[in-house]
């Protein structure tokens, strides 16, 4: 047994605890195979099968965005808790790519989905984001100031993605994956969580965007990177990401006070399927208590966690009661370990017909659309009017103008 260092002492028992109650997923239809990689830089389908262990990864279309893969997750999310969007009390995106500085990706999801009465905001810790986005999220409903929380990780990493850098682009792949977190007296849900960040690996990993040291127009970083894309040292990320999942997952263990043999199931960031076997022998745990899925998506970043936990559940490795494990690691250096007990929901297929509550989603997505689409005909209607007559264009500018004073 590990014992915990000062800060990370046992969880103080509350009544009122977080449970994970709707998860949902969505990847892009379009896969890129390790022989269509082939084409692009020098690689090989055995190279990268033999080192990484992924044979293939989805790639984000043109009409598909960091944002439309995540709604999409957080949709089939709330599905399945059969929550109403109007019951939201915060939405958490974990991204690396967001779509834009801001406004927040969340805030985007939050408005496509009708949650007006949730707060929403970006979560940046790379591919560890997802559990701090679920600590954050469990935290606020055990406290008592939030029923419900939805957590979404979502990438496109293919984007940010420097082609003719055969050590990482053979990586990374696009998807988002969501959980909804609910506030319940019935003891379990999440447990505990570790969250650490260690800022002296900066520079290991990262993507250099609009900075202070940086010039916005400039083609590379102060320390060399190209600028918007990903750069990575793999063999010191490698080394530290075996260093820290062992411990972080004991240490959130200890924790939740339990021990490694309660485990039923471990959900590590899929980044390399050797460093998970490798993670594997250090717990002295049986492999197969690992999801991985790495072979067909890559590494996801923020996604690939609750990708792989959708997965687990789709294929019942996990039921009502067992305790499982999250494990993400990545830029910052950022890791980070979660405990949690199952409870499950009640599936959407196990619900008979159309729920009301799924009538009420549908009509407020339909709603939040039919006023977009409204919005952009009037816009249109008004540069139209102000074409024909400019004159009515200068007032109506003026107008504004004066409005905003
Ligand atoms: N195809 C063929 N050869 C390659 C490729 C490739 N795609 N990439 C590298 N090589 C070559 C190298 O040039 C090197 O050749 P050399 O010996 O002639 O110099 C050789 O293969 C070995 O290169 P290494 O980089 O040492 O290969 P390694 O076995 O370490 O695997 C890898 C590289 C897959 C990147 C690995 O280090 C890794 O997975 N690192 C961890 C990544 C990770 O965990 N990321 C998580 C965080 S991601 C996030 O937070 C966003």
């Amino acid at each position: 047994m590990v014992t915990p260092p000062n800060n990370d002492m046992p969880v103080i028992p509350s009544t009122r605890y977080a449970h994970i109650v709707g998860w949902g997923m969505a990847v892009p239809e379009k896969i890129l195979t390790n022989q269509d990689l082939e084409a692009i830089v020098e690689t090989s389908d055995d190279w990268i099968q033999s080192r990484t262990g992924i044979k293939e990864r989805r790639i984000a279309g043109e009409t598909e965005s960091t944002a439309s893969l995540g709604l999409k997750a957080a949709r089939k999310a709330l599905e399945v808790a059969d929550i109403l969007p109007t019951d939201i009390d915060l939405i958490v995106v974990a991204t690396s790519t967001p779509e834009n500085i801001f406004p927040s990706t969340a805030s985007l999801i939050q408005n496509w989905l009708g949650a007006n009465r949730a707060g929403a905001f970006d979560l940046s810790a790379a591919c560890s984001g997802f559990v701090y986005g679920v600590d954050m999220a469990a935290q606020a409903i055990r406290s008592g100031s939030m029923q419900v929380a939805v957590v979404i990780g979502a990438e496109t990493m293919t984007r940010v993605m420097d082609w003719q850098d055969r050590g990482t682009c053979i990586l990374f792949g696009d998807g988002a994956g969501a959980v909804v977190l609910k506030a319940s007296d019935v003891e379990g849900g999440v447990l505990s969580a570790i969250l650490r960040s260690d800022g002296s690996g900066g520079d290991l990993l990262g993507i250099p965007t609009v900075g202070s040291e940086d010039l916005y127009h400039s083609d590379f970083s102060s320390n060399g990177h190209k600028m918007h894309k990903m750069h990575m040292n793999g063999g010191e990320v490698f080394k530290f990401a075996t260093r820290v999942i062992k411990d972080s997952i004991e240490q959130a263990l200890v924790k939740a006070n339990i021990s490694i043999e309660d485990l039923s199931l471990i959900v590590p960031h899929q980044a390399n399927e050797r460093i998970i076997k490798a993670a594997a022998r250090s717990l002295n745990v049986d492999p197969d208590m690992f999801v991985l899925n790495v072979d067909r998506y890559g590494n996801t970043s923020a996604a690939s966690i609750p990708i792989a936990l959708c997965e687990a559940i789709e294929q019942k490795r996990i039921k009502p009661d067992d305790y499982a494990a999250f494990i993400g690691f990545g830029g910052g250096l950022t890791w980070a370990s979660m405990v949690i007990k199952w409870t499950g929901a009640k599936t959407a297929d196990t619900r008979t017909g159309l729920s009301i509550n799924q009538q009420r989603r549908q009509f407020s997505y339909l709603s939040v659309r039919v006023r977009a689409q409204w919005k952009r005909f009037n816009q249109r209607l008004q540069n139209l009017a102000d074409r024909i007559n400019p004159r009515r264009g200068r007032i109506r500018r003026l107008r504004d103008k004066a409005d905003q004073l």
